[in-house]
């Protein structure tokens, strides 16, 4: 099986680099073998490589500074997923992608469903929402896995930068009026592996499964409850820190004054995908403990 995985660098990708390995051959194309801006190129690189997978981990991700970068986010979270789903579609590849918790626009009461209305408040949220639709009006065979409050090991996210921050600072002010569910990458690598070995084993099959499932880890916390849960057992497996979790404050979304909303409301049920993949998902802080002793102790 040939597998096309795009955006190998980033935190997902990373992950996936060796979640996927045991399931085919990878080809990983980064920026350097394809820009996603170029639209020809990515047609013509996916034609050469002929996959039966196109994995799509590659996004345009820096949800403020789209606000401000309209079209290029647009070109890469929907312009370039179209021509990948466009492309799946005649060679009946399977696309999987990633979608976000900003397509909506959080004022559900209880966790978001596949079918619950979507209204993003931000053009990152508006632009993964479009991704969604042109891989659903291209008809190829996909999943679409929406996660959210991604971290890892690697790249900028909200662990390391609480990370970086309690190393410099006494006091930290994080925000406590969004709740959603922290959810590492290495988790979404490896359902996405899991998915795919058990669709290739003909556990599941594609034509019944086509479509959107939510993929996070179980329970929510706050900006804030994670922060806090991030120092302490970072402090647990000795990590040393100026601030102490009792020097962590509360503060709310409006007071950072960013240029993207972001939903107060991220938390997404995952029923569907572990009914039908037969999986059972960890709490976001069994997943958090494996990050932190990898930033730590490097294991
Ligand atoms: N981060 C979150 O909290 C979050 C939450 C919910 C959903 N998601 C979704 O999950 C997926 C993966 O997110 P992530 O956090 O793993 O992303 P990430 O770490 O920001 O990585 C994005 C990847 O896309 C690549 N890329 C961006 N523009 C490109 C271009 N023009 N040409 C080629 N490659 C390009 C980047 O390449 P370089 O390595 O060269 O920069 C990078 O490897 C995305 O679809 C994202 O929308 C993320």
């Amino acid at each position: 099986m040939k597998i096309l995985l795009l955006g190998p660098n980033g935190q997902i990708g990373y992950e996936l680099q060796r979640s996927l390995l045991s399931l085919g051959h990878i080809k990983a194309c980064d920026r350097k073998m394809v820009d996603l801006g170029k639209l020809d190129d990515l047609k013509s690189f996916i034609f050469d490589y002929h996959p039966n997978i196109i994995v799509n981990a590659a996004a345009y991700t820096a949800v403020d500074k789209a606000e401000s970068e309209q079209d290029k986010a647009y070109h890469i979270n929907v312009k370039a997923v179209r021509v990948m789903a466009e492309n799946a579609k005649k060679l009946d590849a399977l696309l999987i992608h990633y979608s976000s918790d900003y397509i909506f626009d959080g004022q559900k009461k209880g966790a978001y469903t596949e079918i619950d209305k979507t209204n993003p408040l931000s053009i990152y949220g508006e632009t993964k929402l479009q991704g969604e639709l042109a891989i659903k009006a291209s008809t190829c065979k996909h999943l679409i896995f929406r996660t959210s409050w991604l971290y890892s090991a690697r790249r900028t996210n909200f662990v390391k930068t609480i990370f970086h921050l309690a190393k410099k600072q006494k006091t930290l002010n994080v925000v406590n009026d969004q709740i959603g569910s922290p959810t590492s990458a290495k988790l979404i690598a490896d359902v996405t592996s899991d998915c795919i070995s058990k669709i290739n084993k003909h556990k599941v099959s594609i034509n019944n499964i086509n479509g959107i499932y939510n993929l996070t880890a179980t329970s929510e916390t706050s900006w804030h409850g994670f922060a806090k849960h991030i120092i302490s057992e970072a402090q647990d497996l000795g990590a040393v820190f100026l601030v102490k979790p009792e020097n962590i404050h509360s503060i709310n979304s409006s007071e950072l004054n960013l240029p993207a909303m972001r939903p107060i409301n991220s938390t997404l049920n995952t029923q569907k995908l572990c009914d039908t993949f037969k999986l059972n998902l960890p709490s976001w802080q069994i997943l958090t403990g494996r990050v932190l002793k990898e930033l730590i102790l490097n294991i």
